[in-house]
């Protein structure tokens, strides 16, 4: 069966989703499991093709600004300010839903998460499909996200068609921003986007950032992001030995700094967090199929642009830190 499309058969990947197919779509994030959000059927086999508990909700991309009214409702002047700056972009703005929404979509919440991606091809296949697209992260729950069309196929054995759009150019998931409240917000997921980016842009509205979320977002429990192999974070030399002794000397190290030097296998990590963002999964994923037993990760500067990244490497690490830690 042929499962990878290219984007000149765009038209026909429209087709198959009108018709109630699930489809996985490139964004400018990582690749997403996508479905017709008016096809509850579709939307079902999303949930148990990812194996994922049916009241974690999948946010919605659109193709313009103007369907932010269709699809929520009660939206602050604010969140439109975000949309304006943001969109297309990697920033997913939580709402009130409107009854265009189903409860299959939200798991059963009254709000919706809703994002305009920043790629041209899916931005084209939301308007041929003439609907937006709910599309959660195309891997399976709990694992690496998928930032090219060949991470889809492995990640589900060739059972998922994909409509190939390169790879992804932001490489981590967009930052989510609960926009519920008329006068607070939250970030439920740190991003590229980062809160400082967001601060500036609703400096002036008196808007009151509220520190912590309290919504149920997947990649908000403590283990996610993980590779199957054990994958531990470390700060110095000598945390890498104590890994490495942990692991017959058999670990694959992905480090910004140079550990190549002290006899260490791996690779080196782009210094720049963009850069480090867009290679992570990849790189994450070339280490789980290496033939080293652990993986350890040198953990990046502890700055507003790293953010994000510190976020996915804490969860894809934490359960195995929880026992190298005691
Ligand atoms: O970059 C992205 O956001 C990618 C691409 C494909 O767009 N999508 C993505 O979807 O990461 P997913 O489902 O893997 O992560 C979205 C997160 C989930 O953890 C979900 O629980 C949370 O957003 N979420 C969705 N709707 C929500 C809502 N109404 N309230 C609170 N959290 C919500
Ligand atoms: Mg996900």
């Amino acid at each position: 069966m042929k499962n990878i499309f290219n984007p000149n058969e765009i038209s026909l990947v429209a087709d198959y989703i009108r018709q109630g197919e699930v489809f996985a779509i490139p964004t400018e994030t990582v690749y997403g499991l996508a479905a017709d959000i008016r096809q509850d059927n579709a939307i079902k086999q999303i949930f148990s093709l990812k194996n994922r508990p049916n009241n974690h909700p999948l946010i919605i991309h659109i193709s313009d600004i103007s369907q932010l009214s269709d699809y929520a409702i009660d939206i602050p002047d604010y969140a439109y300010r975000l949309a304006k700056n943001f969109w297309p972009g990697p920033l997913t703005i939580v709402l009130r839903k409107s009854k265009l929404v189903s409860n299959i979509v939200t798991g059963g919440q009254d709000s919706v998460g809703i994002r305009m991606p920043n790629h041209e091809l899916t931005l084209s296949l939301i308007k041929l499909v003439g609907s937006p697209l709910a599309a959660p992260s195309a891997n399976q729950y709990g694992k690496i996200s998928p930032t090219n069309a060949k991470h889809v196929i492995t990640e589900f054995q060739g059972h998922v068609k994909v409509l190939d759009g390169g790879s992804c150019n932001i490489g981590l998931e967009s930052t989510i921003i609960d926009a519920t409240d008329a006068h607070t917000y939250s970030i439920l997921r740190p991003g590229m986007i980062s809160i400082n980016a967001i601060y500036e842009v609703l400096d002036h509205t008196h808007i009151t950032y509220l520190k912590k979320g309290t919504k149920a977002v997947s990649g908000s429990h403590k283990y996610h992001y993980a590779p199957s192999k054990p994958t531990f974070l470390f700060e110095c030399p000598s945390q890498l030995k104590k890994i490495s002794d942990l692991h017959q000397n058999s670990v694959y190290i992905l480090s910004i700094n140079d550990y190549q030097h002290l006899g260490f296998n791996g690779c080196r990590m782009p210094f720049d967090a963009n850069k480090y963002a867009k290679v992570l999964y990849q790189k994450l994923r070339m280490a789980d199929e290496s033939l080293f037993e652990a993986i350890a990760i040198e953990k990046p500067p502890k700055i507003i642009e790293w953010e994000g990244i510190l976020d996915r490497l804490m969860k894809s690490s934490a359960k195995s830190m929880e026992i190298f830690i005691q």
